[in-house]
């Protein structure tokens, strides 16, 4: 689906907005304030709400770095270089730094090589540049981080870093934000790091460094509210001269649940299936199926696809229970595994975000209505078949 694409309406997120615009309003004015970590479901809208965040922060005068999205394999140190030199560049332009940002090329340039810079001759000329990089994540990115700050507060701005899907960030790399983050709340220095993620995220951060619980405030992205998913739907079809009848209406927001990428699906395929400028209940039921199958392929399915086929099996078996979340120990008990084969699973699909552990003790799927999608498509009997020898051990 178009994960990530802005919507032509972005409704319901007027709280996390405010409070975005108040961080860096207090950074700015040399105060302290905890930067964000927003946590929620797939498809709930985090990525488009960063991208909104990056054109809010352009708006009030700071700089906001490309948003840097992590997957299990990304090379942090090298991404991270690449964002703080793209700031650096949007703050040239901005304000013009001159000089300023070629002595940070020699910080950088170690940041990409992920190893102490060479120290080599071309530095030691310069009298503004910034010492090389020393290989350790936590002391370099406090380097960056103290010096991007100086500049941009010289400067009368700010910069925000912008992390997408930060929980597949390893504990060091949250470890050594958390650690720059607090030298900045230390030196009250403008800069913020706005990270967004799966439910886990805010754990996995506070498990790093403990002082990281008050360093950032963790907003939950949620589904939209019944009005909010009416506007979504309403703005962009005023503006096309098109309305949805009410009981159209009041259909996609039960069967989306205020989940953006169903609104944006239901309200598409609706709106494709009507003939003239109104869009019925007809409409909407009729397009039903069109959208699930689409939901399933694009959305359910990418997913799915992740696991291995004993994962399946797992996530097959807390299907098979209903909807969640579910206690751990009924998963093991329905896919008749021993515990700690279970438990070995249930943690391999954490890792690769496709559930997470709602409280001790139990799990739940990271897409929403992800339950109904393996009952339908891959239930119980015919995953376990499919998996190898081994996949259910008894
Ligand atoms: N607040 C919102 N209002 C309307 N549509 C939204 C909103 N947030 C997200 N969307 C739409 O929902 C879909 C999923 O958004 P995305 O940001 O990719 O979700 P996530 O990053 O949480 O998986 C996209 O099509 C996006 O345009
Ligand atoms: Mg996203």
């Amino acid at each position: 689906m178009s994960a990530g694409n802005p919507p032509a309406a972005l409704t319901g997120r007027d709280a996390q907005i405010e409070q975005f615009k108040r961080l860096i309003g207090r950074l700015s004015n040399g105060l302290n304030e905890p930067s964000m970590i927003l946590w929620g479901l797939r498809g709930v809208g985090k990525t488009v709400l960063l991208l909104e965040f990056e054109s809010v922060a352009d708006q009030e005068g700071w700089t906001p770095s490309e948003p840097i999205e992590i997957r299990s394999d990304t090379d942090f140190r090298a991404e991270l270089a690449d964002a703080a030199y793209a700031a650096l560049l949007r703050l040239n332009r901005r304000k013009a730094i001159g000089e300023k940002l070629k002595s940070f090329t020699g910080l950088l340039a170690g940041f990409k090589a992920g190893v102490g810079a060479d120290g080599g001759l071309e530095f030691s000329f310069d009298p503004n540049a910034i010492g090389g990089s020393t290989g350790d994540l936590e002391r370099d990115l406090i380097q960056l981080f103290v010096e991007l700050g100086e500049t941009a507060r010289s400067h009368d701005t700010g910069v925000v870093f912008l992390v997408d899907e930060m929980q597949f960030l390893g504990r060091a790399e949250m470890e050594a934000i958390a650690a720059a983050m607090h030298r900045m709340s230390q030196l009250k220095l403008p800069i913020a790091v706005v990270g967004t993620g799966l439910p886990q995220l805010p754990g996995l951060m506070v498990e790093a460094k403990s002082y990281a619980e008050r360093l950032f405030s963790y907003p939950q992205v949620g589904p939209l509210s019944e009005q909010a998913t009416r506007e979504a739907l309403l703005k962009p079809a005023e503006e096309a001269g098109v309305e949805f009848d009410a009981r159209a209406l009041a259909q996609i927001v039960e069967i989306s649940g205020g989940y953006p990428t169903f609104i944006q699906a239901y309200g598409k395929e609706a709106w494709n299936m009507a003939p003239g400028p109104t869009i019925s209940s007809d409409d909407v039921e009729a397009s039903a199926p069109i959208v699930q199958t689409k939901l399933d392929e694009e959305f359910f399915h990418v997913r799915f696809e992740k696991a291995t086929p004993r994962e399946r099996v797992y996530m097959a078996a807390m299907a098979d229970l209903g909807d969640g979340p579910y206690r751990s120990s009924d998963v093991a008990k329905r896919m008749a595994s021993r515990p700690a084969t279970a438990s070995s699973l249930r943690d391999a699909l954490i890792k690769k975000g496709l559930i997470f552990s709602p409280d001790h003790g139990a799990v739940d799927f990271t897409v929403p209505h992800f339950s109904p999608f393996m009952r339908r498509r891959y239930p119980l009997e015919a995953v376990a078949g499919d998996a190898p020898a081994g996949g259910s051990e008894r």
